[in-house]
């Protein structure tokens, strides 16, 4: 088939999907990505760190994004470790497959935490423990009375319902006289958080700077404007070692991930992001989006709509009761809209093309589908 024919085929299922150019897609971490970091997926698609000895130059670009991870979760100076995954899931699930293979045995994690860690215990068979929350975040007495040593603890910097941050100072302080592995996912928060402490917002820890803290997962195929498949799990002792397999036709011997094969053109993509914004474009990027939601905040309120709970990042949380109904409505009016059915809530993940304009236009569509909300 000639090249034009293919092309005329593709668009004809382009046009069905959503696009976040068009700024309807509300509830995704994902966003439009920079194009010099598509251009440099393409020139790199080739590349399979499943099989580093081929790639030598992909490799050192691994180290260099992983590099740049550790500063966003404040890595002392010293040796750390790091891989760029496919996602917070395959992230979420080696770190504690590892863990698992180190001797630890249950996981304790609340409700908010991702669902890759319902999945992960599922997968290694390990016992799942959940601790309670207050207001959306772990709650202390809870995990003292349940945790126990050889446990695996799940933090979660950046919750994906809600956009909040479980308290990890002070889970470290509660498990620091015990054996006890903790795991913060900042798939989300990791590429926000930072940013957020510079700009005033908060001042919470999260990462490396807490002894206690033993592997984080941070997601460039987030908050970090990569194309994706680009998560990362970063390591204070060598965790990867307790995976390795021997793997003898690979140029290394040995592979230390789940996948064997890594599409590693989203590796020299997230390099590119990272050189493309820098420290201070990231923290550009994260004010506009933290200034956003606080925009949608305000008109929401004015507009007589209840906060579910005042945001921490860039998600913000509408109740609206009758809200299984309202996203029927919104989605049939071509919005890719996302909820959280437990709390009743419509969930806006104001990444860059959330813009001003986006709420007012939804707050327009509101309007026309009030008779659904049931208030
Ligand atoms: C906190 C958190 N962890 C993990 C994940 C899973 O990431 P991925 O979809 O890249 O596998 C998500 C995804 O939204 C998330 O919000």
């Amino acid at each position: 088939m000639d090249e034009e024919r293919i092309k005329k085929i593709l668009d004809r299922y382009y046009r069905r999907d959503l696009h976040y150019e068009d700024g309807r897609i509300l509830g995704s971490m994902y966003t439009k990505v920079p194009d010099i970091a598509l251009e440099a997926f393409l020139r790199f698609h080739q590349a399979n760190l499943g099989n580093p000895g081929l790639y030598p130059g992909t490799r050192e670009l691994e180290r260099r994004v992983v590099k740049f991870l550790l500063r966003l979760v404040s890595a002392p100076k010293g040796r750390f470790y790091g891989h760029v995954l496919s996602g917070g899931t395959e992230a979420n699930i080696v770190a504690l497959w590892a863990a698992r293979e180190m001797g630890y045995r249950r996981v304790l994690a609340t409700k908010d935490a991702h669902f890759s860690i319902r999945k992960t215990v599922n997968i290694l068979n390990m016992p799942l423990v959940t601790v309670k929350m207050n207001r959306g975040k772990m709650s202390l007495g809870d995990l003292e009375r349940k945790m126990k040593d050889k446990d695996v603890v799940v933090a979660t910097a950046g919750t994906t319902p809600l956009g909040l941050i479980d308290p990890i100072e002070e889970i470290a302080r509660v498990i620091s006289s015990m054996d006890i592995f903790l795991h913060v996912d900042a798939a989300f928060g990791g590429f926000v958080i930072p940013f957020l402490r510079e700009l005033g917002y908060l001042n919470q820890r999260f990462g490396f700077d807490i002894k206690e803290v033993k592997s984080v997962t941070i997601d460039p195929h987030k908050m970090g404007m990569a194309p994706y498949p680009a998560g990362a799990l970063l390591s204070r002792e060598n965790i990867f070692q307790s995976i390795s397999i021997d793997a003898p036709y690979l140029s290394t011997g040995k592979n230390y991930s789940i996948l064997g094969t890594r599409q590693s053109g989203s590796v020299a993509a997230s390099y590119a992001s990272i050189l493309y914004f820098g420290w201070s474009g990231y923290r550009e990027l994260v004010k506009r989006c933290m200034e956003n939601t606080l925009y949608g905040m305000k008109r929401f309120s004015e507009e007589d709509f209840e906060i579910f709970v005042k945001p921490e990042m860039n998600i913000l949380n509408i109740k609206i009761p009758n809200i299984l109904r309202v996203k029927r409505e919104l989605v049939k009016r071509g919005w890719g809209i996302s909820i959280n059915p437990s709390y009743s809530t419509l969930r806006i993940v104001f990444m860059p093309h959330v813009t001003t304009v986006v709420v007012e236009k939804l707050l327009k569509e509101l309007k026309n589908i009030e008779k659904s909300y049931g208030r």
